[in-house]
């Protein structure tokens, strides 16, 4: 199959990386990460986390932009392009398959960030006490026909942005709404930091406790990395497919690793404290942020305008990053079923929308979908990708996509070690230490 002539695409580098940490950073920084930390035990988990990120995900996000800018195509194509005659392109459709996983309890979160908007509007969170806070999150959580309408809305939006294409629709909406989220959480964590008892967060945040790294941290911690960083799964092939040519691809996957790396700590200096000050759990899992935020706006002078931005601003953070994910799945059914933009956008709303049903409605569908999608099916992809560029592309056309832009990349052993060696490994080792055969070894 030939590659596309013209195709849609980013008109600036600013508009490169802010679509692709758009769709890095959503709710994976702000929700996902404070509660698998808290499941992890603090500032253990974060230690691993960082080192994943740069050793794995900085080295998979690159690989994933200049496969799709070299094959200018989505997932599957992409592999079926570079690859003619191999079976590399069912890396594409455990894409698609992760995808649809990944998008049916990510619509539900971002359902409950809708919710919790009308809550601002309607001065639920002011001088409510925060037993009556918890019983918000008990009410949608249990509710499942609740759950699942403000999932209906906000799939409806995100397939609406989807429908009007990459330029006019995505970058837009990323470009204006990315700096502005940021900003909304340095205040968050400022005033979080000055409610009594936040030293007690920040301690559980930095001061490592290495008694605490177990296995499950470590899958947890690369699960979570690929998660934030969207790779494992060809969002960023589809995106390095719009990319042009004149772009340096390693310096946008460090700006964009950073980015979100920034989010999710900024995010977590807002949560924590509020954890010990208001005496939550730490472990409670997937309602944590639902509990401790709305309390900090409680407390807070013009909480109530606060924090009807603030859930706004999730709502759009949620938006940045399920566009993305829908744009594999419509890309796919356009480039590989020949559907029009339209029939393919409407076909997987009507997927989408009835695998959400079944997250919404019953909680271990939803963890499922959850914790199998990122700790497996991630990380499975990661390493696909990978091993793809030593196997199939090989020195010589990475090098030269890399450096398309004109400038030489200094690091590129570096780089090719990692890919080539050092991060496959790590993948297997970590997948096989899981399954227990190492037990005793290590
Ligand atoms: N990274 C996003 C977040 O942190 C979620 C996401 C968007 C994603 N696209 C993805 C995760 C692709 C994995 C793969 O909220």
């Amino acid at each position: 199959m030939s590659a596309p002539i013209s195709r849609d695409g980013f008109s600036s580098k600013f508009g490169v990386v802010a679509a692709a940490a758009g769709s890095a950073v959503g709710l994976g920084n702000i929700w996902r990460f404070p509660y698998v930390l808290g499941e992890n035990g603090g500032a253990a988990f974060l230690l691993v986390y960082i080192f994943f990120v740069f050793a794995i995900g900085i080295p998979v996000l690159m690989s994933e932009l200049l496969i799709g800018r070299k094959a200018l195509q989505s997932p599957i194509g992409a592999f079926k392009t570079l690859a003619p005659n191999a079976h590399w392109h069912r890396t594409g459709l455990i894409g698609v398959i992760c995808s649809l996983m990944i998008l049916s309890f990510y619509v539900v979160v971002a359902g409950w960030t809708l919710h919790y908007t009308y809550l601002s509007i309607s001065a639920s969170f002011v001088n409510h006490t925060r037993a009556q806070i918890g019983g918000n999150f008990n009410t949608i959580a249990q509710h499942g026909v609740l759950s699942f309408s403000w999932m209906i809305l906000f799939l409806g939006i995100t397939a609406l942005i989807v429908l009007r294409g990459i330029h006019s629709g995505i970058e837009k909406f990323s470009k204006i709404l990315m700096p502005v989220l940021f900003f909304l959480i340095v205040l968050l964590a400022i005033r979080s930091l000055l409610l009594p008892g936040a030293w007690d967060g920040l301690a559980f945040l930095f001061n490592p406790d290495f008694s605490k790294l177990t296995q499950k941290v470590v899958v947890d911690a690369l699960g979570q990395a690929c998660f934030s960083l969207s790779i494992g799964m060809g969002v960023m092939i589809t995106y390095g497919s719009y990319v042009s040519k004149k772009q340096n691809i390693a310096s946008t996957s460090v700006a964009v690793a950073f980015a979100d790396l920034l989010i999710a700590l900024i995010s977590s200096i807002a949560i924590f404290p509020a954890v010990f000050a208001f005496g939550i759990d730490p472990a409670q899992g997937p309602g944590l942020v639902f509990v401790t935020l709305p309390g900090i706006f409680s407390q807070m002078v013009g909480g109530y305008f606060f924090s009807i931005v603030f859930f706004v601003l999730l709502v759009i953070a949620a938006l940045t990053s399920s566009i993305s994910l829908l744009e594999v799945l419509v890309a796919y059914g356009k480039e590989e079923l020949k559907l029009s933009r339209k029939t393919s956008t409407f076909l997987f709303f009507c997927v989408v929308a009835l695998l959400g049903f079944f997250c919404a409605m019953y909680p271990f569908v939803f963890d499922f979908m959850d914790h199998v999608s990122a700790n497996y099916l991630l990380p499975i992809g990661a390493f696909l990708i990978v091993l793809f560029i030593p196997i199939v592309l090989k020195r010589k056309e990475t090098r030269m996509e890399l450096e398309a832009h004109g400038k030489k990349f200094r690091f590129f052993e570096l780089y090719y070690w990692i890919i080539a060696i050092a991060a496959p490994i790590a993948i297997v080792l970590i997948f096989v230490n899981q399954l227990g055969v190492l037990d005793g070894v290590f």
